[in-house]
């Protein structure tokens, strides 16, 4: 099977050398727990690394505060973006409903999920994708009553995607103490997989982990690994003998 090299230190050995190509993953977790970090880090590794073009649909955080928090791991976005290999496309303003200063954004008005899906698509084509991210999808704000009506949503969501070629990291969130693995309690079973994000306090000390919770395809790691933010790599996740 063809797989995507993650660009997370110490991850691509927990699944099998990476994420299966063409497939739509979910990272989840609480607010802090290094999701932006994590799918800025694909990007832009897969960019670097591994000559992969990559969009990053931001949501949640404006384009130049991802570009300013992701320089301080030497992440340089504009440069990349100024070379075609990274597209950020700007969802916030349209979600608000005011223009956007940003080269390529989603349409200020009547925001939905078919719109953002052809912008993704036009992206896709004109700068040749291969990776791709939203973040976040609970910021797509769905609309949507009922738990069938919202796992249609994301089965067409990953199945456009996937069609298109680009294999996908789309982030969601876990309510703080929920017992839940996503924000609708649903989205992890339409995605391909489902890697969990946690952070946590034991004796005083917090500790960040990673879970690989579903991995279609994929003999993965079961256990909970521990997680470093760093300067210098980013995300780094530890084997788990290494406690
Ligand atoms: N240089 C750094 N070194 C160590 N930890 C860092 C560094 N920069 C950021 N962090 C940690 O990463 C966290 C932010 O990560 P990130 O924005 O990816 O989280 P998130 O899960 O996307 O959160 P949100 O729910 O707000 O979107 C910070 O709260 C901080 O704990
Ligand atoms: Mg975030």
């Amino acid at each position: 099977m063809d797989r995507v090299p993650t660009g997370i230190d110490g991850l691509d050995e927990l699944i099998e050398g990476g994420i299966p190509r063409r497939r739509m993953i979910l990272v989840s977790g609480s607010t802090g727990t290094g999701k932006t970090i994590f799918s800025s880090q694909f990007i832009y590794r897969g960019a670097t690394d591994y000559n992969e073009p990559g969009i990053f649909v931001t949501l949640d955080e404006r384009p130049d505060t991802i570009r300013e928090d992701m320089l301080q791991f030497g992440w340089d976005f504009r440069k990349l973006e100024e070379k075609g290999m990274i597209r950020i496309i700007d969802g916030t303003v349209s979600r608000v409903g005011i223009p956007s200063e940003e080269e390529y954004s989603l349409p200020e008005t009547g925001f939905n999920l078919d719109k953002l899906l052809v912008e993704i698509i036009k992206s896709i084509k004109e700068m040749g994708a291969k990776r791709l991210v939203v973040d976040s999808l609970p910021a797509l704000g769905f609309k949507y009553d009922t738990e069938v009506e919202i796992r249609k949503a994301i089965l067409k969501m990953s199945y456009v995607l996937s069609r298109s070629g680009v294999t996908s990291i789309v982030t969601t969130e876990i309510p703080e103490n929920s017992g839940t693995y996503s924000k609708y309690g649903v989205e992890e079973y339409v995605a391909d997989g489902l890697i969990v994000l946690r952070y946590g306090a034991l004796g005083g000390q917090t500790t960040r982990t990673l879970h690989v919770r579903k991995m279609r395809a994929t003999k993965h790691s079961e256990h909970i690994h521990p997680l470093e933010i760093t300067r210098e790599r980013g995300i780094v996740v530890y084997p788990i003998d290494e406690v």
